[in-house]
């Protein structure tokens, strides 16, 4: 959940580290540090609150070639200066930045105290550079295969030697490294993005290895010192630096890249005539898939809400058994894994510790799982092997939006596939083929003219309490639109499927409660706006997701907003849409800090 950086070269590496912070700053922002090398000391700074924080405060910091740097979600030990780190040895001789949980740090702390270390944070990590102090004998590299050799838990480490001036050492387990190969330049990051300005040359350190780094490259070890060989690869010129562009937030352009960005999930994969598509790394046969009795998709968050859609559509089109599973939970309740089926991890960031652990229980009890997976790489989708990457670009605002409507997507394409295996015809395969390959002009066509979305955010700001509903298809819109506006507007509320309100959830109801319910056409459109009429019973305050051309329901809310019509199965990737403007827009009137909101963290590292 923190970002890592380290940089070795000929150039002052200060502007370098802060530039890559400023890029990884979605991954942790509770408090940023730099270490330089100094010579013959180490130069260190921390600061709390916001990389721009410690801009200030470091910018005639001296001009090094070599240094690390962090940007931190805390975990162990509150918000303060001396937990931000980098962390050093007692005589400010080793600084080690560090993203992961060290589980043992309790026996550990405990040892070291024992010979006399003095700690100065209460941080999980603090016990690093003391225990390399430990192991250090002259040699860098061994101190660190000694140290992390004692470590449990997860960590995505770089350390800084003063006494090393020409290398930098790193190491990871369960914590996302890249080693980014320039013209006499070398930089260690937690995410490319802090990388691809300077070079697209990379190596994407495994769990268990250790990286010696130099100016003019990297030698990858194991942890017994074996070396790796490991040849670079170039990351993919789609794969954008992600920038502003004029937006004034990453989340609203994201949200207005979805045409784009469900396009880029349907592209060259589905077959119109045909009536079917091919998701090539499935590595499927229609025989294989005829194999397959039943679905379990896993994910957290948006990421399961993309699974509850996908499920329904599954189970709807295809009528193979299908359901949705919190990975948190999954993992951790003994889950039968049936060799007939087929899980799912989904996961934008493809690091997401749960969904891991997850994949990992499925893999030992000898399950088939594979990826739905955004970022290229990422240890889910190494640990899967096979899957679907999803290419919706990279996300970085918090709350997530593009991921989930291409995660959607391409869960549908695969539910298109595995559909006409079964007993999906020819001709409803071309219906189905026809409504996905639509989707892109109808979000183009809804963002163009989104309706009255302010009028809506307008109330919402105000409220003390929202309640979202929806029925079938909507019901995890619905959860999605409750989650947006609790992320990044803090606004206390909740999803529902629109029929269980009455058994709970309708006492919240006040007069004047927002009320948002989603209700394009299709099976359960009548008896969705049966619960429309309920809640205005109760006096609630309604904003209405409808089908356009649906006049009936036009003027039965006090806002309506209408999006393109589409076949029930493609609706979530439409409805979804105003609720995600909503929430931006109520965040913006309330002064939230949308795309890094508070307490949060883009990639959820820990358990
Ligand atoms: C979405 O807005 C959230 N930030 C969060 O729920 C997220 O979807 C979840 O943490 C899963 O992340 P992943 O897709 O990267 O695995």
């Amino acid at each position: 959940m923190c970002g890592i950086i380290a940089y070795i070269g000929n150039e002052p590496a200060l502007p370098r580290l802060m530039e890559g912070l400023r890029r990884m700053e979605y991954r942790g922002y509770d408090s940023a540090g730099v270490a330089l090398l100094d010579s013959p000391s180490l130069w260190v700074r921390k600061d709390v609150g916001r990389v721009e924080a410690l801009a200030s405060r470091v910018k005639d910091g001296p001009t090094a070639v070599v240094g690390i740097a962090h940007t931190r979600w805390a975990t162990h030990g509150g918000i303060t200066e001396r937990n931000a780190h980098p962390h050093t040895d007692q005589g400010t001789r080793i600084a080690v930045v560090h993203n992961g949980i060290v589980e043992n740090m309790s026996s550990l702390k405990r040892m070291l105290a024992a010979e006399g270390v003095q700690f100065r944070s209460e941080t999980d990590t603090e016990v690093i550079p003391h225990l390399i102090r430990r192991h250090y004998k002259g040699d860098p590299v061994q101190a660190v295969i000694d140290t992390v050799g004692m470590l449990r838990g997860t960590y995505g480490i770089a350390v800084l030697f003063a006494d090393h001036p020409d290398v930098l050492v790193a190491a990871r387990n369960g914590s996302p490294l890249v080693v980014g190969l320039g013209d006499g330049e070398t930089i260690v990051a937690s995410d490319p993005q802090a990388i691809i300005a300077h070079t697209r040359r990379v190596i994407y350190l495994q769990d268990r290895e250790v990286v010696t780094i130099t100016r003019d490259g990297a030698n990858v070890c194991k942890l017994d010192g074996s070396e790796v060989g490991r040849q670079p690869e170039l990351i993919d010129q789609d794969y954008e630096l992600a920038e502003l562009q004029g937006f004034p937030h990453f989340m609203l352009k994201e949200i207005h890249e979805q045409s784009e960005s469900i396009e880029r999930a349907i592209r060259g994969r589905l077959q119109l005539d045909e009536g079917n598509a091919k998701l090539g790394g499935l590595e499927m046969s229609p025989r294989d898939l005829r194999h397959i009795a039943r679905i379990v998709n896993i994910g957290c968050g948006t990421s399961y809400h993309a699974g509850l859609v996908a499920s329904m559509a599954i189970e709807d089109l295809a009528r193979v058994p299908a359901r949705s599973e919190i990975a948190s939970e999954f993992r951790h309740r003994n889950p039968i894994i049936p060799p007939d089926a087929l899980f799912f991890a989904i996961s934008q960031s493809g690091e997401t510790l749960d969904t891991l652990g997850a994949v990992q229980e499925v893999m030992i009890k000898g399950g088939h799982v594979m990826g739905v997976i955004n970022v290229v790489g990422s240890t889910i989708a190494r640990a899967c092997g096979k899957g679907v990457y999803v290419y919706s670009g990279p996300e970085i605002a918090v709350a997530s939006t593009k991921a989930f409507t291409s995660q959607v997507t391409a869960l549908l394409v695969f539910t298109l596939m595995l559909a006409r295996t079964r007993n999906l015809s020819l001709e409803e395969g071309q219906r189905v083929a026809r409504a996905l390959s639509a989707v892109p002009g109808r979000v183009r066509e809804y963002l163009e003219a989104p309706g009255p979305i302010q009028k809506a955010a307008e109330i919402i700001a105000k409220a003390r309490y929202v309640q979202f509903l929806g029925r079938g298809y909507s019901y995890p819109v619905a959860l999605e639109g409750a989650l947006k506006l609790k992320e990044i507007a803090y606004i206390p509320s909740e999803g529902y499927p629109a029929g269980e309100m009455k058994h709970g959830p309708i006492a919240m109801l006040e007069k004047g409660t927002p009320v948002v319910l989603v209700a394009p056409r299709g099976s359960q459109r009548d008896k969705a706006i049966s619960n429309l009429k309920e809640v205005q019973a109760r006096g609630a305050f309604t904003i209405l997701v409808h089908s356009a051309g649906d006049d009936e329901l036009a003027d039965m809310a006090d806002v309506s907003i209408a999006v393109p019509e589409t076949e029930e199965f493609v609706s979530p990737l439409l409805t979804v849409l105003p609720l995600q403007l909503i929430a931006y827009e109520v965040a913006k009137l309330l002064d939230r800090d949308i795309d890094k909101p508070r307490n949060l963290a883009k990639s959820v590292t820990v358990e």
